[in-house]
């Protein structure tokens, strides 16, 4: 399974913030925001990356996450030069995902809580896997409606009157199919290649799953000013209270084994002393020292 990370966009909702960094580059609470996705895809196992930007932000993912090795990855970067959906992805990408499985994350998209994500990757094989998750304001998101034996019958891209409360989370999992599908997308009335009609043609062919996320799990979006605010001071609140960091790709990248504990030490004392670096020396490295 392969990995794109999705950060482009005018990032016009956040404007002024807009104006120097791109969104997906701002702090969300104590680190920047694609440090949540980026974990979310380690966590999941995925270690060949590719991060999608625009040409004016592209540098600034470099500087941050270079060629990826010191997480143990591999990253590629490839341009949007203009925003035209979510769907163009996989055409920007079709060189990277060659002939494998693909997963979307969406740049601005927080999620915490249990493994479903990684019980999906590991028990996917075909076709398409996406997620449901219960929130209030379900008109602003893709939209899935189930039967009532849970089998999902439609999808709507942000629908005036939602069939129901279960939007469709920035995370998608696709099999090859997913190139083919986005080159036969007409764009939609915004002059997008909607991710929802990759979703329907996947339902069209009886190929989509869609797992609803349970209440414990936590999924933030972060693209707005409020809903940014609420994301911060959501992980500052699990954070302080556990001891524990959300997002922290060095460490879950050290759990994952992808890098050793030697590795991990080395990129620690390459950190100017701060609060990221004392929890990773002192609940990290100095913990697996312990054991
Ligand atoms: C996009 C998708 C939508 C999905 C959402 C998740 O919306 O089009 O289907 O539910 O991401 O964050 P956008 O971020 O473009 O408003």
């Amino acid at each position: 399974m392969k990995g794109i990370i999705l950060a482009g966009g005018a990032g016009s909702r956040l404007y002024p913030l807009t104006l120097v960094a791109s969104k997906q580059l701002q702090p969300v609470y104590d680190k920047p925001m694609v440090y949540y996705p980026l974990t979310t895809l380690i966590e999941g196992g995925i270690r060949e990356l590719c991060l999608i930007s625009t040409p004016q932000d592209l540098p600034r993912f470099r500087q941050l996450l270079g060629d990826g090795s010191r997480f143990g990855l591999t990253i590629d970067y490839r341009e949007q030069e203009k925003p035209a959906g979510i769907a163009q992805a996989f055409l920007i990408a079709e060189s990277f995902i060659g002939k494998a499985n693909v997963t979307l994350i969406l740049g601005d998209n927080i999620f915490y809580g249990g493994d479903t994500f990684q019980n999906a990757f590991a028990e996917f094989k075909s076709g398409a896997t996406i997620f449901g998750y219960h929130v209030n304001d379900p008109e602003r998101y893709g939209v899935v409606e189930f039967d009532a034996h849970g089998k999902a019958v439609s999808i709507e891209e942000k629908p005036k009157s939602p069939k129901s409360n279960f939007a469709v989370p920035g995370l998608y999992i696709f099999d090859n199919q997913v190139i083919g599908i986005t080159k036969n997308l007409k764009p939609s009335a915004r002059g997008e290649l909607e991710i929802t009609a990759v979703n329907v043609e996947y339902l069209r062919r009886g190929e989509l799953r869609v797992q609803r996320l349970n209440r414990g799990f936590a999924w933030l979006d972060a693209g707005t000013s409020s809903s940014l605010h609420d994301a911060s001071a959501y992980v500052q609140t699990i954070e302080k209270r556990a001891g524990i960091k959300i997002g922290c790709p060095e460490e879950t990248s050290f759990r994952q084994k992808f890098v050793s504990l030697a590795q991990l030490e080395k990129i620690v004392e390459a950190m100017p002393h701060c609060e990221y670096r004392s929890y990773l020396e002192n609940e990290v490295v100095a913990e697996a020292k312990r054991q």
